[in-house]
Formats: structure tokens, sequence, C-alpha cells
């Protein structure tokens, strides 16, 4: 029983044929075509068509992972903050070139479910998960089972306000997360320490040596200790712990994954989510604490994921 999963990010789409414990038999990833949502679509299909060419065994589903809002059916991405997706009824479309079951899923979600079959959230019954990318995305398990919420499009937990008024989102609105929270947010505490002068002369120096910040370059200024860029992974994981408090009032998981490109920082980013978490819990001292991991599938969560999410739903309209 293979499936394909794929992931469509806003900088590469990844792909892969799953078999049913979650292992990658085969895998493929181009760069994401710039703007144009026909051109996507060829890509994913040229994708599907060359993994599906290769595989040994039929392939019993597809799952795709897209970085939106997906409708209750799978099927439509009603919004999509980061890709110039609106109402786009993408399972239909694609469906209709492959000739094989599509399920469209929240890239998120699809990761998120990912970790509790096989990896960091295997042993919960309750977890959430965060990934910190481009923008914040959000999965949650609740008593063994994915949350879609009414309407599909639960658990867009990038979009939780922390900020009354606070800065735009690419939803239309104010004040999320994923303004505080994601790799793009980063960045911009980064150029703010870099303006600061004091710890930011290393990151200013990067900045003028080539032409900008971006996520390898300050990564790489984590990753050597440099303490402006470690001060602004700080700020970023003070963001996340405070809103994974309020996340803990509404869910109460046992678990907290984070996942995404941020990630790779592992225990430096940790540590201060679970400060600003402790810091802002309600009931704090008196309420249970969770454990704050960091994913173990990295970059193939969302591949896994999709594909698993696919076979599930396969299995259950049989
Ligand atoms: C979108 C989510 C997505 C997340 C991560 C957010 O901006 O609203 O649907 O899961 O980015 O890609
Ligand atoms: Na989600
Ligand atoms: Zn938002």
């Amino acid at each position: 029983m293979h499936a394909i999963g794929i992931d469509i990010g806003g900088t590469k789409i990844a792909g892969a044929v799953v078999d049913q414990l979650g292992s990658i038999v085969a895998s493929e990833r181009v760069a994401t075509p710039a703007g144009d949502s026909a051109l996507l679509e060829d890509a994913v299909v040229q994708m599907i068509d060359s993994l599906r060419a290769g595989a040994d065994e039929e392939i019993v589903a597809i799952g795709v992972a897209a970085a939106g809002f997906v409708d209750a059916a799978q099927s439509t991405v009603y919004y999509a903050p980061n890709i110039d997706w609106r109402n786009e009824p993408f399972r239909e479309k694609l469906e209709a070139r492959v000739g094989t079951a599509v399920v469209v899923d929240n890239d998120a979600n699809a990761a998120g479910w990912a970790e509790f079959r096989f990896g960091a959230g295997r042993l919960v019954s309750d977890m959430v998960m965060l990934t910190i990318g481009t923008g914040v995305g959000g999965a949650i398990v609740a008593g063994d089972r994915l949350f879609r919420g009414g309407f599909g499009a639960g658990a867009e937990l990038g979009h939780l306000r922390v900020v009354p008024d606070g800065l735009a989102c690419g939803c239309g609105q104010r004040g999320c997360i994923e303004q505080y929270g994601s790799g793009r947010a980063l960045l911009r505490m980064a150029n703010e320490i870099a303006d600061a002068g004091g710890i930011g002369q290393a990151l200013a120096r990067a900045r003028t040596e080539h032409g900008g910040l971006d996520g390898r370059l300050v990564g790489g200024l984590i990753e050597s200790g440099d303490d402006g860029a470690v001060a602004a992974l700080r700020q970023l994981g003070s963001w996340l712990g405070q809103a994974a408090a309020s996340l803990s009032a509404v869910l109460d998981p046992q678990r907290f994954v984070f996942g995404g490109g941020v990630a790779i920082a592992g225990e430096l980013l940790l540590e201060p989510i679970r400060a600003a978490y402790r810091d802002h819990l309600p009931a704090r001292g008196y309420h249970p604490e969770p454990d704050f991991v960091i994913a173990e599938l990295v970059n193939d969560a969302g591949v896994v994921g999709a594909a698993d999410l696919a076979r599930v739903w396969v299995a259950e309209h049989a």
C-alpha cells in the first residue's frame, strides 16, 4: 500500500513515495515556480508522474500538503496567506490530470500527523505542533485524533492573535503569532538588532557583505554563538512560548513539537520557549508541564504525513 505525498512550500516542492510504515521509498524535489499557480500545478503533476513511473507497487492515493486554509472535504484551499490561492479546487484539478484519488491537507496538519504517527508525538495522545518557517503552521492531535474543526480550517495556530493591533499579517488581520514567531519574523528581529549596533555588529557586517540577511546567514551566526543572532532567536522563542501557554489553556497537550526550518536551532530555540511558557502559563506552578521537543522527521514530515493522510482517507472512503 504505497502512497505519494507532495509538500508544496514557498521555496520548494518535495514529493515522495511512502510505505504504510511511514518510510520513504523514493523522493524528489524541485524549486517552487514563482508566482504562477498554473506552473505550480504543472510541476506537481510532473512530479507525481515521475514518482509513479519509478514505483514498483501500485499507488493507492496521493496526498498534497499545502500552506493554507483547507476545507473539511480535504479538497479546496480556501485561502493561502503566502501563495495566491483563493478558493482553489486543487483536488479536483489534480485528480482530473493524474487519475488517482487526491487528498489535499494543510501542510502543518500533515507534518503534525507524521510526527504523531511516526516521530516525536508517537507516545502521547495529545500534542500540538508548530512549524516555524516562512509562516507559522499549526497541528493539533487531541485524544489520538487530528483536529480539523467544523469547516476543516481549524488548527491555523499561526493566526492566533498575540498582539492587539500588532503587525499586519498575510491573513488580513493584525498581531498574529506568525508575525512574531516565523522565520520571516526572525529576520526582522535580526535586522532590528543589527540596526541597533552593540551586540548586532556581526549581523550588521554580514548584512553589508551579502547585501541583506537571510535564513542561512542568521542560522550560521546562531550556530557560531553570536550574541546578536542568539538574541533574535530568544525573542522569537519568547513569543512562541507565550503562544504555547495560551494554547495549553485550550488544548492541554502533553507535548509541544517544533518543526520547520528554524527548528534546526534545537535547544537554543526550546530554552526561551520553555522560559516564556512558564512565565505565562495560567495556573502556573500547579499545572503539569508538557515537554517541548524538536520534530524528528525534520524535512520529511510534510510528505510522509500527506501520504499517510491520503491513505487513511482512501481506506475510510473505500
Ligand atoms: C498558513 C497555514 C500554513 C502555515 C505554514 C500559514 O501562513 O495560514 O495554512 O500551515 O503558514 O506553512
Ligand atoms: Na494547521
Ligand atoms: Zn494572520
